[in-house]
């Protein structure tokens, strides 16, 4: 049993307050399209410059090769802007290095909507909800929530030998200054912006960060379920019904971490809490270290994270992502462990219920559930519901609901026209 049950209660509160979805309400849907500096004081237009000349830098410096070892490896290669900044292959884990044949241990995450994370807490009091309730370790960037900034978040790939595989951050800003943007830097950031390695890089994170939070590529709340919440499209029955079984506290249970419905403010939903969790996930023999039956990626405890070692409690556990733009992903989870949505979703109705679907047979003929964490910490993984149930009992979610889930999930994906805006464009047109 997890300490911070919780969570659920207040969320099954809420669900239960707003009558599930049936009440999502259309009013106060905020339209946050890109901020427009219609209402700027003069003075403050130099600024906007400012900020606007920073965030095309990140942008270029973010698609740049030459910034790798290889030079052919830009942050692109694993965040592909075509595909809302997650990777554009199946494999659980992406390949780097000096000469490509690197691989890390962990799938790449898209970027879109993570502008909003919160800094790492290991309490967190949500302010939309009951603010007297202990929700757990919650926020931080990358799985395991070990970085707070984005700007202190790109040393790992610019310097990673799996990734870029630079040799120092000197090694990075040699490249930067060779680049076609070095005069753009140092009109940004100081002519002497060159001369320390480090004040560079900061200079650099500080562009790339500021290009990850430009709402127009990040965070441009276009999905359809957007248009719906705006009061602009009706779901099909399918999705409605995947919206329901999506939020109902019986079935899927899934609102409770991937939030759905408009805040108390009335923004658009995130369709994540942020929360770090252990889900138990099969191991993936994908992975090139797992090849060492030894090794375990244990989430907040290490190895990759390390101001939480040696305490249990955070073993396992990982951040939940937002569920936006996840239909094009095309593997799943921390680890990459799934490779279709569907598998993705099915995995919460049955992974108790009938566990010898995704777990491996022990040498008792039994499977070993959870074996992608040492049996030590196996106690950390979530039993809330849709977990929790009986083997061979009946799943929290029948297979219709999944079709539905899905069918719901592929509503969050960005770029949809809604038809009425359409219409008023051809009318306006005329
Ligand atoms: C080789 C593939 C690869 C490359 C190249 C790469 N990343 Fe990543 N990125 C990852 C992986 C894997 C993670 C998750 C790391 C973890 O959990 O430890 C990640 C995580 C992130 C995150 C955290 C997302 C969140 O909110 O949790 C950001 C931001 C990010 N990358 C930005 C960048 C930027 C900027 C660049 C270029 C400087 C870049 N990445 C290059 C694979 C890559
Ligand atoms: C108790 C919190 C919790 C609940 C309830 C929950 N999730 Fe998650 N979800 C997470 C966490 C945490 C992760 C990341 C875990 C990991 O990778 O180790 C995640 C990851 C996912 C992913 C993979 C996303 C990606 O980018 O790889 C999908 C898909 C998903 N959840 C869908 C659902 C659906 C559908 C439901 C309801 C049936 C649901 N979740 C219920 C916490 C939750």
């Amino acid at each position: 049993m997890r300490a911070y049950f919780s969570r659920a209660l207040i969320c099954g509160l809420l669900a239960a307050a707003s009558g599930g979805s049936a009440a999502v309400s259309n009013a106060g849907a905020r339209d946050l399209g890109p901020a427009l500096p219609w209402g700027a004081d003069p003075p403050a237009q130099p600024a906007l410059r400012r900020a606007a000349a920073i965030a095309a830098l990140g942008r270029e410096l973010f698609l740049d090769p030459a910034l790798s070892a290889s030079g052919r490896m830009s942050c692109a290669s694993c965040h592909a802007p075509a595909n809302h900044f997650a990777p554009a292959n199946d494999l659980p884990v992406q390949l780097g290095g000096r000469r490509g044949d690197q691989s890390g241990t962990r799938a790449a995450p898209g970027l879109t909507y993570a502008a909003a994370t919160p800094f790492f807490t290991e309490h967190y009091y949500d302010s939309d909800g009951n603010e007297a309730v202990d929700a757990g370790p919650t926020g931080g960037r990358t799985w395991d929530g070990r970085i707070n900034r984005v700007r202190d978040q790109v040393a790992i790939p610019l310097l990673s030998a799996n990734e870029m595989a630079n040799a120092d951050e000197a090694a990075v800003v040699a490249r930067a200054a060779r680049a076609p943007y070095a005069s753009r830097l140092r009109e940004l950031y100081g002519a002497d912006v060159f001369r320390d390695a480090h004040r560079a890089l900061q200079a650099i994170g500080q562009s790339l960060e500021a290009y990850l939070q430009t709402p127009a590529e990040f965070s441009p709340f276009t999905s359809k379920y957007d248009a719906f919440l705006r009061g602009q499209v009706a779901l099909s029955a399918q999705e409605m019904r995947g919206l329901r079984a999506f939020n109902d506290p019986e079935r899927g249970n899934c609102a409770n971490c991937h939030h759905s419905q408009l805040t108390p403010n009335g923004e658009l939903p995130l369709f994540t809490d942020f929360g770090l969790i252990a889900l138990g996930l099969p191991r993936n023999p994908r992975i090139p270290a797992n090849q060492d039956p030894a090794w375990f990626d244990l989430g907040a405890c290490g190895p990759l994270r390390r101001d939480l070692a040696g305490q249990a409690q955070f073993c396992g556990l990982f951040k939940a992502p937002s569920l936006r733009n996840v239909a094009t992903r095309r593997s799943f989870f921390h680890n990459g462990v799934f490779t279709s949505l569907r598998d993705a979703v099915a995995f919460y109705a049955t992974r108790d219920t009938n566990p010898e679907r995704w777990f491996p047979r022990g040498p008792d003929g039994k499977p070993q559930k959870f074996d992608d964490l040492p049996p030590q910490y196996r106690d950390n993984v979530n039993m809330e519901p849709p977990f929790g149930r009986q083997p061979g009992g009946q799943p929290a979610m029948s297979e219709q609901d999944i079709s539905d889930i899905v069918a719901f999930l592929q509503t969050l994906t960005d770029g949809f026209t809604p038809p009425r805006v359409a219409a008023t464009a051809v009318a306006r047109s005329r």
